[in-house]
């Protein structure tokens, strides 16, 4: 039996293609879209999708491997540090005498497959013509989600027609320079960095089988292999590649030993018990996390793919590292770390799976002290975060960059854009909220708090109208620049503020020997704190009393008001369309600012001041980032509009899933992703976190039928059914103690013997 095989015909036996994402076909232009939506990660290992090589196809760009946490400078024109690719681990080349096998490939039979179920990318293609050899040829290749150093890959060819010799080659690809080579065994090599002080090494195994019969490589190097026979019709060739891949400080003589420990534990477990346990891994994963939608067969193929990406992109072991904006599947942002963590993905993690949530915000207490220092550098005190961040938490945005008019750009948003640290803050209390985790919040979460309290408390400057004004930031909306009590920012600020001193109380109150700790270690006392709670009630918030409106910034409503319907049919953002300048002097905003804020602090929109914003910012809004849209569709399933909120759904789904977006061969839009699970847990099933527990307030667009899900909150586990036809909630507690749940409005307890089954109202 072999493995390829087997999963193929497993695959086509299982029917369900909601599991299966799927293209046929081959086009240059189009590979490294593939190759991003193909790609696969276990949050350590990330390795790209196409196998153009296999076609003897050229590529659209070089194959990527990535490994979390392999950051350098590694040039002198290397601006900032950037996550370096590692060596291809999946390079093969199988070539006839006078050149490569898949000459002239059947290019309608190449076929990719993502194993969403398994996690698994299967790719098949076929050559019939013209060649030598007829041959079909399938490759499966995992990362493993189990042990996540190892990844694996088969090969297996069938020989239908011809008879030629035949050469198997197997390496690792080059590393363009990027890392310098240390060490190079036949079954390991090593790598370090130019300046990091950081190093890398690979062990593998290689084996390669005709007719079941294992033969021995003709030529043997440091990780290459090379195979040759005489290929004849009805023959089964099956390739093998087990790496194990793991990343050190440079200093660390263990490097090579730690990944040959590793290769040894997982040829032991052998292909298929590598296999199973990576299986079993995503079972569980999927378990906690898979959302069933009935009656929209493309919302639920999107939830799917977002699900899966999520999983893909965490790895609670490794508090040294986050998830980058592309995950780990493309260059683009160069593996950093922005807000697109804290705010579109870790309320996934918390309550679906609290351990990757709690090392993700682990990654920001590890650079606490970077944080401290960037705003000691610009004169005030607490805790500033990067905007972007990479391994040691120290600014990493770029200063200036190539405009859309091959202009150089001045980017500001290093210094400026900083209602990041509210966002990590708001992350932190989301986590608390939902996992009452106390060894975090007293070890880790209590002094993000309150650093970044007391940021704000600095920040904002009491003025001659009685007010504490931020000035000179750039909020969510990044095409304004150096703008005045940014809305967001400022009451983003006000709730950091005042969850610092709630967490202050919190901690004096049941922990008083953490918060004596903490309160010399920070030198925080009594007259600061009450200085914080002045702050939290006069920072300005730019809210019109009479309206309920907020200004997005002082001085925004003021601006050359342009009708964004008339540019419906532009492929380019609006700055693009308008030039930099014009969109700087116009109410014309990149994405979700006030909308963003609606989504996020509903509680800051009493009455019916959430529709009055939004109503006022939407079609202000050009959408230019692939952020923008989630938090519209969050605000409107929120404001009671999930058909609205359900055509914001489908268009961030298209970003990855369709070809509509321009940038997606530099990656998968991870907040995008995160951003369809927020609405459809946060939006349509209408989901609050509470002290007191949860609530729900289900509103399903007319096309969901039923919507399934499960969380996790503080230790106990529940499943969540809406049935959208019938009108009915039911929560059942799957484990765990009795709980409140609210619905409607209304406190039920429940317990495992006692869900909760509620009707819904009929306009609910
Ligand atoms: C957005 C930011 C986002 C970043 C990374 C930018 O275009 O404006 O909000 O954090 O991309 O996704």
């Amino acid at each position: 039996m072999n493995l390829a095989g087997t999963l193929a015909e497993d695959m086509a036996s299982e029917g369900d293609p909601t599991w299966l994402l799927r293209e046929t076909g081959y086009e240059l232009l189009r590979e490294s879209t593939f190759e991003t939506r193909f790609a696969i990660s276990n949050g350590f290992l990330g390795v790209r999708g196409g196998l153009a090589a296999h076609l003897g196809a050229c590529r659209a760009i070089p194959p990527r491997f990535y490994v979390a946490g392999l950051f350098d400078t590694p040039t002198p024109d290397s601006v900032v540090p950037e996550l370096v690719p590692a060596p291809d681990w999946t390079q093969v080349s199988i070539l006839l005498p006078d050149g490569p096998l898949m000459r002239c490939p059947d290019r309608s039979s190449r076929a990719l497959t993502l194993d969403m179920r398994r996690g698994a990318l299967v790719m098949e293609a076929r050559q019939t013509c013209n060649a030598p050899l007829e041959v079909r040829l399938r490759s499966l290749r995992l990362v493993s989600l189990d042990a996540r150093a190892i990844g694996m890959q088969v090969i297996e060819l069938r020989i239908e027609g011809g008879v030629s010799d035949l050469a198997f080659e197997a390496g690792l690809g080059p590393t363009d320079f990027e890392l310098a080579p240390e060490r190079a065994e036949l079954d390991l090599k090593a790598w370090r960095t130019w300046r990091s002080g950081r190093s890398l090494a690979i062990a593998a195994a290689a084996s390669l089988e005709v007719d079941g019969v294992e033969r021995q490589p003709v030529a043997r190097g440091d990780l290459t292999w090379a195979w040759r026979w005489t290929a004849q019709p009805g023959q089964a060739v099956t390739f093998r590649r087990i790496v194990a891949v793991t990343r050190h400080h440079a200093t660390d003589v263990n490097a090579g030993a730690r990944a040959r420990r590793e290769l040894a534990a997982a040829r032991t477990l052998g292909w298929r018990g590598i296999l199973a346990r990576h299986e079993a891994a995503w079972a569980e994963r999927w378990r906690c996390s898979d959302i069933r939608v009935t009656g929209d067969p493309a919302a639920q193929a999107a939830l799917r793919f977002a699900i899966f990406h999520l999983n893909g992109a965490a790895n609670p072991d490794d508090p040294h590292v986050s998830v980058a904006a592309r995950a780990l599947t493309g260059d683009d942002y160069r593996g950093h770390v922005f807000w697109d963590t804290e705010i579109f993905l870790v309320p996934f993690y918390a309550l679906t799976w609290p351990e990757a949530a709690r090392t993700l915000l682990m990654y920001r207490f590890r650079t606490l002290d970077a944080a401290r220092e960037k705003a000691a550098r610009m004169g005030w005190r607490g805790a500033l975060y990067a905007w972007e961040s990479a391994d040691t938490g120290a600014e990493v945005t770029p200063h200036q960059t190539v405009g859309p008019d091959r202009k150089i750009l001045d980017i500001l948003c290093g210094s400026q854009e900083q209602h990041i640290s509210a966002d990590v803050a708001y992350a932190v209390w989301q986590y608390w909220q939902a996992n009452e985790d106390e060894a975090f919040l007293q070890e880790a979460g209590a002094e993000i708090l309150l650093e970044t309290a007391r940021f704000w408390a600095s920040r904002a400057t009491g003025e001659a109208d009685g007010l504490r004004h931020i000035r000179g930031v750039i909020g969510p909306d990044e095409y304004h620049e150096r703008v005045d009590d940014n809305a967001f920012t400022n009451v983003m600020a006000r709730w950091n503020i005042a969850r610092g001193l709630d967490i202050a109380a919190l901690l004096r109150e049941r922990w008083p020997d953490t918060w004596e700790r903490l309160a010399r270690s920070l030198d925080l006392g009594e007259p600061e704190l009450a200085k914080w709670g002045e702050a939290a009630e006069t920072i300005a918030t730019g809210r019109d009393p009479a309206t309920g409106l907020y200004e997005q910034f002082a001085g925004f409503l003021a601006l050359e008001a342009v009708d964004l319907n008339a540019f419906a049919e532009r492929s380019v953002p609006m700055d693009v369309v308008l030039g930099r300048e014009r969109t700087q002097r116009a109410q014309v905003i990149k994405q979700a600012d006030v909308v963003a804020l609606l989504a996020l602090l509903p509680e800051a929109f009493p009455g019916t001041s959430g529709g009055i914003n939004f109503d006022h910012y939407e079609p202000r809004c050009g959408h230019g980032s692939s952020l923008s849209r989630v938090m519209h569709g969050l605000a409107a399933a929120r404001l009671g509009r999930p058909e609205a909120a359900l055509g914001y759904f489908h268009r961030s789904a298209a970003i990855d899933l369709a070809d509509t977006h321009v940038a997606i061969g530099g990656g998968i839009h991870i907040a995008a992703l995160g951003g369809l699970w927020l609405m459809a847990i946060f939006g349509f099933a209408g989901l609050s976190l509470g002290a007191n527990g949860l609530a729900f307030d289900p509103r399903l667009p007319a096309s969901w039928h039923g919507l399934d899900f499960r969380i996790r909150w503080r230790g106990r586990e529940l499943a969540v059914a809406i049935d959208g036809k019938n009108r009915e909630l039911r929560v059942t507690l799957d484990r765990g103690d009795p709980m409140t749940v609210f619905a409607g409005g209304t406190a039920f307890v429940i317990a495992m013997d006692n869900p909760l089954v509620v009707r819904l109202p009929v306009d609910g």
